[in-house]
């Protein structure tokens, strides 16, 4: 059904020759990401030596994935590059769009009722291109990934940061936004800024109470939110190889939290047991006849702070379980020293409720490891204080877990058992117990606890934790209970102790599974009819952008942004997420964060054509309704944030036709030329003052446009008078052409055609 074993045996028949030319260029012993990153280029075979956080090299990924919220846009836009199919193999997941509520079957059948819609639109696209459909209640993207397509020394990429769980199983898999996927999709490269390495040393191993959820809490504590960023997080030494596959999963998932790149770990025997349990021998055969190519050199691990841009040492035999939050992932504290904390800053002490699962941690070990403290409780006659929800990650591990009487045990605690999907960690949980906004706390074992995400109520206090550590939080119902020295009250008044949890790391008598949710996708889908009502709120179908050409001529201001832009000031998130498959809908949304340089308000634009103030896409689409283009002026880093596509879709389909700025985030501004309108940044920075609320602009030399050459832009003032300024640009020929054509997706038709 799944995993593509040719494809496997490929990547492995040139990664030798690949990483052997690698080390004689680089002149240097190498690591497995290195290892993994020079066998998937785009050119084939290495010619040159990168430098690691500088270079921007073109990469060819093995696989895509893509979850239902992001696969939307993406699929639109693939749709849209007139190819009868994808050129790598891809697969859809739909576990977003699906609210936890009063359990699994009934909150399923809601889901299948008001996302209907959505569902067969990726559906029938993914029938119609070749790409494999994981139906609603099959599970979470990265679980079933990590169950069914990751592979050792693989490179993948996928629409959803966590991504990067893949890892678990040493591959280098990195979140990207839909423009990113669509483009690899439609057979282009993928391009990547060389990452910077930080080399995790791991020693001894874990026992008691700790688990691997508590590593990359350690390690969130060190690195902080942004301390990864723009790096490859590589895990090695003797207590990697003490961890389990899954449990590599875990680590690798939570690297998102800390701003990586991705995060990865040498082959070993653990991953080696797993292929093997989810029934994928025939990729452990493969994988064991390259596994010297499949983790890092031994002098790398045996010096790491020469190879290595950053190296941190932790060893498990030491390490504690940790409690991290409330609002922020990387606020680590030792489980114990919590309650203190607590007090000091006014957290509700009282643990409303518990919630295990999520792609980070529902793995078989995790959910036996949780259940065994659940079943104390029930043994003990304790009664469990806070509430009780399950995510299970796919429908491979319920089936499984449920065989094997696990989520039994966590029904006689009176848990719910949710679908096999997001639910709570993506803010989908309608939940009962509150009726406003009140204070509270919640422990989950999901990775992100900002505010608001789990439930949409700005103080849940949400504290991120191992299932078994949530576990026995919640039977307590106190944040500041230590399962390691405390008591609890059972039913006859006893003072008891809960043990140490037991886990098995893979069920002994093998997964199973009675119908994964898998769709496979026809082997000719050309005759397969793709349909989206004209009426839709939700989904549109996009009809390419007419090219804006050399003559702009008139533009007028649309709006200066003041300060920060982020892709969250120019296309929102929250309820507009409904939106993201329905161009013009979410249009409505452009801008409106953004603070005005006129006035210090959001939302609130000159409309030079009737003297009126309104909205931003009100006068944008007034704009564009009478013929005339609109530019969009910014400061510094302008587009930084997410590599969401819609924040350069919507104001070129709302008429912007240039976006000038202090500078760009650089996604932002790659997503701006692929689709055909022009992102420039002032030659003098000063020049961004020279900007008056009633400026109109007219482009002087756009028919010359040409790499490294300046652009020349005419500001008229209201009062008539004109200042004449330089634009810079980073565009390449290949860039220029997309311009030309309308988008990088028009060219590719194009190409397609002839
Ligand atoms: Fe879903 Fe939460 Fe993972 S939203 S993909 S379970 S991080």
């Amino acid at each position: 059904m799944a995993f593509d074993i040719d494809m496997i045996k490929k990547v492995y028949a040139t990664m030798a020759e690949r990483v052997d030319k690698a080390r004689e260029l680089t002149g240097k012993p190498l690591t497995l990401s290195e290892k993994i990153l020079y066998s998937h280029l785009w050119e084939g075979k290495p010619t040159e030596a990168f430098t690691r956080g500088k270079d921007y090299v073109d990469f060819a990924p093995d696989r895509i994935a893509c979850q239902d919220a992001t696969a939307q846009m993406a699929l639109l836009q693939f749709m849209q590059a007139g190819k009868p199919k994808v050129a790598v193999p891809t697969t859809v997941h739909c576990d977003h769009l699906i609210q936890a509520k009063q359990g699994a079957a009934p909150d399923l059948k809601r889901a299948n009722e008001t996302s209907n819609e959505v569902f067969d639109f990726l559906g029938s696209v993914s029938n119609k291109y070749g790409i494999g459909f994981w139906k609603p209640g099959a599970g979470i993207i990265h679980q079933v990934v990590l169950e069914n397509y990751a592979f050792p020394g693989g490179m993948m990429i996928g629409t959803d940061s966590h991504t990067v769980n893949a890892g678990g199983l040493g591959m280098v898999a990195i979140g990207v936004g839909g423009a990113d996927a669509v483009d690899v999709m439609a057979g282009m490269a993928w391009e990547l800024k060389f990452p910077k390495l930080i080399g995790v040393k791991l020693t001894g191993s874990l026992n008691g109470w700790t688990s691997a959820k508590d590593v990359i809490l350690k390690v969130a504590g060190i690195l902080t939110v942004k301390g990864g960023t723009g790096a490859i997080i590589e895990y090695f030494g003797e207590g990697a190889k003490n961890l389990s596959c899954t449990g590599k999963g875990t680590i690798c998932n939570m690297g998102a939290e800390v701003g990586a790149t991705t995060s990865t770990f040498g082959y070993d025997d653990s991953m080696e047991r797993y292929l093997r349990s989810t029934d994928r021998a025939d990729v452990a055969d493969a994988a064991n006849e390259v596994r010297e190519y499949l983790t890092g050199d031994d002098e790398v691990y045996a010096n790491p702070e020469q190879y290595f841009d950053e190296v941190i040492e932790i060893n498990l035999d030491e390490l504690r379980p940790h409690l991290n939050g409330p609002f922020t992932p990387d606020l680590a504290t030792p489980v114990g020293q919590l309650g203190e904390k607590a007090k000091e800053n006014g957290w509700p002490l009282k643990v409303d409720w518990g919630l295990i699962g999520s792609c980070t941690n529902s793995s078989y070990e995790d959910l036996t490891r949780a259940a065994s403290i659940a079943k104390q409780a029930v043994d003990k006659k304790i009664k469990a204080k806070s509430d009780f929800g399950i995510n299970p990650g796919s429908e491979q591990i319920r089936f499984t877990a449920d065989r094997d009487g696990i989520l039994k045990i966590f029904e006689d605690l009176d848990a719910t058992i949710f679908t096999n999907a997001c639910g709570p960690c993506i803010g989908q949980w309608d939940r009962s117990d509150l009726k406003g906004e009140e204070k509270n706390t919640i422990v989950h074992s999901f990775n992100r606890n900002f505010s608001k995400r789990a439930d949409g109520n700005p103080n849940t206090h949400a504290f991120v934790g191992s299932p078994e550590m949530v576990a026995a939080i919640a039977i307590s119902g106190r944040l500041d209970f230590n399962p390691m020295t405390d008591t609890l009250l059972n039913e006859d008044g006893e003072e008891v102790k809960l043990d140490e949890p037991r886990g098995i790391e893979l069920p002994p008598e093998g997964f199973a599974v009675e119908d994964a949710g898998y769709v496979e996708p026809l082997v000719d889908g050309t005759g397969v009819n793709v349909s989206v009502s004209p009426d839709s709120e939700r989904l549109q179908l996009l009809t390419p952008f007419e090219p804006i050409g050399s003559e702009i001529k008139g533009a007028k201001l649309l709006i200066k942004a003041f300060g920060k832009c982020t892709t969250d000031h120019i296309s929102m998130a929250g309820p507009w997420l409904r939106y993201r498959g329905h161009l013009d809908n979410i249009s409505n949304n452009m801008l409106i964060g953004a603070v005005n340089a006129f006035g210090k308000k959001t939302n609130f634009v000159k409309n030079q054509l009737t003297g009126e103030f309104g909205g931003v896409p009100d006068v944008a689409r007034d704009y564009k309704a009478k013929g005339v283009y609109s530019v969009v002026v910014g400061d510094h880093n302008y587009g930084e944030g997410s590599s969401r596509e819609h924040a350069a879709m919507e104001p070129r389909h709302l008429g912007v036709a240039a976006v000038i700025v202090k500078s760009f985030a650089r996604i932002h501004e790659t997503n701006l030329k692929k689709q055909g309108m022009l992102g420039l940044t002032f030659a003098s920075e000063n020049d961004y003052d020279l900007i008056q609320e009633d400026d109109t602009f007219n482009f002087l030399d756009l028919n010359e446009f040409a790499p490294d050459k300046p652009l020349t832009l005419e500001i008229v003032h209201a009062d008539g008078s004109k200042d004449v300024i330089k634009l810079n640009h980073t565009y390449n020929n290949s860039q220029i052409a997309w311009y030309n054509e309308g988008s990088a997706l028009n060219l590719i038709k194009k190409e397609n055609a002839s």
